[in-house]
C-alpha cells in the first residue's frame, strides 16, 4: 500500500507539530511518529525556552553573546542572530496557540535564570514547559482537518534515486527524497510513503549511552537515516550531558534535576558538604553545562563516588512546591525532601549539539529533505548549547522551512516505479535477546570510553568494538523480519559510529568534546562533516 502526501513529516515533537500547523494552510500533511502521539523529548523538557522578553535589563545582543559563549567559537553567528531576533514572533504564535507561561503576582512573565545566561530569559511553565507545549500544539493539531498523525509507525529509511536503481554517490547534489519506508507497528509490514516534501523531525539520540535523560524514543534514527542517504551531517562529537540528573541506581532513563533549580540557588556540593565549583569557573554553579559537567566528573572520579549533590534547602518548602512541583513530588518518591534534603545527581548523556547539516532555511543536503529540532545541525549550538535554545530553535527553525517548503512543494513530482520494500529471504527470529544485549554493550562502550572525557585511546578502544557490533548487526538485520528494536539498534551504532569518528577527527578540545590529548582549542575553527 502506498499513500502520497504533500507534506510528510517524521516525528510529533515541537519541530514537527509546529512546521506541520504551518504547512496545513498549503496542503496535506501527515506525521508519522514510532510511539504515542505525545511521547519526544519535548514532553519531558523542564526549564524552559530562553527567549528576551524583559528589554529593559536584557537585549538580543546579550543573548547572542551568551550564546556565542556556549558554543565556544563554533556557532554560525548568523543563525545565533536570526534564531535570538525571531524568536520573539514564534514565542507570540506558540501563545496563540493555548501554551501558558507563568507569570508573577504583577501579571509579568516570570523569568528563570540557567546555566550561561547573563539574565533572567526563559520562560516556562513550573518545571513541565515541555509537557505543556506539547499538550497545546497537538490540541491545534487535532482540529486541523489538513494533519493526520500515524502514531506507532516507525520510518525505516528515506526514499531516494538510490530505490530507482540509480547510483549516486555522497559528492552529488542531486539526491532527492521522495518520502519514506515506515514500519506499521501493528500491521508488522512496511508501507511505501510517498511526499513532495519531508521533513526530518526525529529528535536526539540519548541513549547511544546507557546514562540519559532522553525517553527510549531517542535512537537517533534521523541521522542515521539520512547518512545512509549519503546525505551529509555535522559535528556529531558534541554531545551534551546534563550535568545534574537524579542519580537514582537502577532507573532508566534518568530524571532531570533542571538547571532552573541552580538558577534559583541551588549550589553543588560534595559528599562532604564542600561546595566546588568556584575551584573551576568564576560563574561557579551557573557556568555552562560543558564547564560544570566536567567539573561533576572530575570529583566523582577524585571522591570515587558516583554523584555529588545538589543543596536547594535554603529555599523555603512553598517557593520550591511553587517553582518545581513535578521535581519536588519526584524527589519524595524516593524519600528525599528537596527543602530539607540535598539531591544526589551525576551527569547523563542529554542533547545532540550536531546533527543533519542544514542551511538557513533548514534544507538539508538531499533536495526536498529538510531537517529541524534536535536533529537538525543548524549552526547555533556551536560546540555546546546553551540551556533552554532547544525548544526556541525548534519554533525558529519550523518556520523557516515552512517558508521555504511553501514554494518547493507546488512543483515536485513524484516519480513512479519506486519498488515495494523488498524483504525476500528475510525469517523471523527467535534471538530477539541478542538486539537487547547488542544495545547493550553498544551503551556501555560509549559510556566507558566516549564520555565526558575523552582520549585518543579511549576513542579507538571504543572503535574497535564498535565495529564488531556493526558487522554482527548489519548480517542479522539482512536476513531477519524487521522490528522497531532491531532497527533502533542498528541507527544507535550508526549514530555512535559517526560520534566517535567525529570525535576522532577533531585533534582539540572544545566546548562538549575534551580530550586529553589535546587540551586545548585548535588554531583554526573547522566543522566535522561527514
Ligand atoms: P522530539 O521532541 O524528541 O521529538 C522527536 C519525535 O520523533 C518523537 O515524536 C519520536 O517518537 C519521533 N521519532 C523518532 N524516530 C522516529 C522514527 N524512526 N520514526 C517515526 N518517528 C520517530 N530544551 C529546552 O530548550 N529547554 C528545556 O527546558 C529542555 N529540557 C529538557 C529536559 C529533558 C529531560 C530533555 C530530554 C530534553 C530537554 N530539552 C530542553 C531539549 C529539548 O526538549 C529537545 O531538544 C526538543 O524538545 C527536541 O524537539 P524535537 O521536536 O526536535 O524532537
Ligand atoms: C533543564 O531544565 O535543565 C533543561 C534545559 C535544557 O536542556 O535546555
Amino acid at each position: 500500500m502506498a499513500r502520497t502526501v504533500d507534506f510528510l513529516i517524521i516525528g510529533s515533537g515541537i519541530a514537527g507539530l509546529s512546521f506541520a500547523l504551518k504547512a496545513a494552510k498549503h496542503g496535506n500533511v501527515l506525521i508519522v511518529t514510532k510511539a504515542n502521539e505525545d511521547e519526544s523529548n519535548t514532553k519531558y523538557a523542564q526549564g524552559g525556552v530562553a527567549v528576551v522578553v524583559d528589554k529593559k535589563e536584557d537585549s538580543f545582543e546579550k543573548h547572542i553573546q551568551d550564546t556565542l559563549i556556549a558554543g565556544d567559537g563554533l556557532c554560525d553567528p548568523t543563525v545565533v542572530e536570526a534564531v535570538v531576533k525571531e524568536g520573539p514572533e514564534r514565542i507570540r504564535e506558540i501563545i496563540d496557540y493555548g501554551t501558558n507561561f507563568d507569570k508573577t503576582n504583577e501579571g509579568i512573565y516570570d523569568l528563570a535564570k540557567e546555566g550561561g545566561h547573563s539574565e533572567y530569559r526563559v520562560l516556562h511553565y513550573k518545571d513541565i514547559t515541555g509537557f505543556e507545549m506539547e499538550r497545546a500544539l497537538l490540541e491545534q493539531i487535532h482540529s486541523n482537518p489538513n494533519i493526520e498523525i500515524l502514531t506507532h509507525y516507525f520510518a525505516v529509511d528515506l526514499m531516494t534515486q538510490h530505490h530507482l536503481g540509480e547510483f549516486v554517490d555522497k559528492s552529488s547534489k542531486d539526491i532527492t527524497c521522495y518520502g519514506i519506508y515506515a514500519f506499521n507497528t501493528q500491521t508488522r509490514s512496511v508501507e511505501k510513503i510517498l511526499s513532495k516534501v519531508t521533513v526530518m523531525a526525529s529528535g536526539g539520540a540519548g541513549h547511544i549511552y546507557s546514562v540519559t535523560t532522553n525517553p527510549t524514543i531517542a535512537t537517533g534514527d534521523g541521522v542515521a537515516m539520512v547518512y545512509r542517504a549519503k546525505g551529509k551531517v555535522r559535528n556529531m562529537e558534541f554531545i551534551q550531558f546534563h550535568p545534574t540528573a537524579l542519580y537514582n541506581p537502577g532507573e532508566y532513563p534518568s530524571f532531570l534535576i533542571s538547571e532552573a533549580v541552580r538558577g534559583f540557588g541551588g549550589v553543588l556540593r560534595r559528599i562532604n558538604g564542600e561546595e566546588f565549583m568556584h575551584e573551576y569557573d568564576e560563574r561557579k554553579s551557573l557556568a555552562p553545562r560543558d564547564i560544570v559537567a566536567r567539573a561533576i566528573d572530575a570529583e566523582i572520579k577524585k571522591s570515587g563516588e558516583d554523584f555529588v549533590y545538589l543543596d536547594i534547602t535554603h529555599r523555603s518548602r512553598k517557593d520550591i512546591l511553587q517553582h518545581f512541583p513535578n521535581i519536588y513530588a519526584k524527589c519524595l518518591e524516593m524519600g528525599l525532601d528537596m527543602s530539607k534534603d540535598m539531591i544526589p545527581v551525576a551527569p547523563a548523556s542529554h542533547y545532540m549539539c550536531g546533527g543533519v547539516l542544514v542551511d538557513h532555511a533548514g534544507k538539508s543536503s538531499i533536495a526536498r529533505l529538510y531537517a529541524c529540532g534536535e536533529c537538525a545541525s543548524t549552526g547555533l549550538h556551536g560546540a555546546n548549547r546553551l540551556a533552554s535554545n532547544s525548544l526556541l530553535e525548534a519554533l525558529v527553525f519550523a518556520h523557516r522551512i515552512y517558508e521555504d517548503a511553501k514554494t518547493v512543494f507546488e512543483d515536485a513530482e513524484i516519480p513512479s516505479g519506486i519498488p515495494d520494500w523488498n524483504e525476500k529471504g528475510v525469517q523471523l527470529s527467535n534471538e530477539d535477546i541478542l538486539v537487547t544485549h547488542n544495545i547493550r554493550e553498544m551503551q556501555k562502550l560509549m559510556n566507558d570510553y566516549v564520555g565526558i572525557v575523552r582520549s585518543d585511546f579511549r576513542l579507538e578502544r571504543a572503535m574497535r568494538r564498535l565495529g564488531l557490533l556493526y558487522e554482527e548487526t548489519e548480517e542479522f538485520y539482512k536476513r531477519t523480519k524487521l522490528s522497531v528494536k532491531l532497527c533502533e539498534l542498528r541507527n544507535l551504532i550508526q549514530v555512535s559510529y559517526i560520534v566517535v569518528k567525529s570525535a576522532m577527527m577533531r585533534k582539540e578540545s572544545r566546548g562538549l568534546h575534551y580530550n586529553t590529548d589535546y587540551p586545548e582549542h585548535a588554531e583554526s575553527l573547522e566543522d566535522t562533516v561527514f
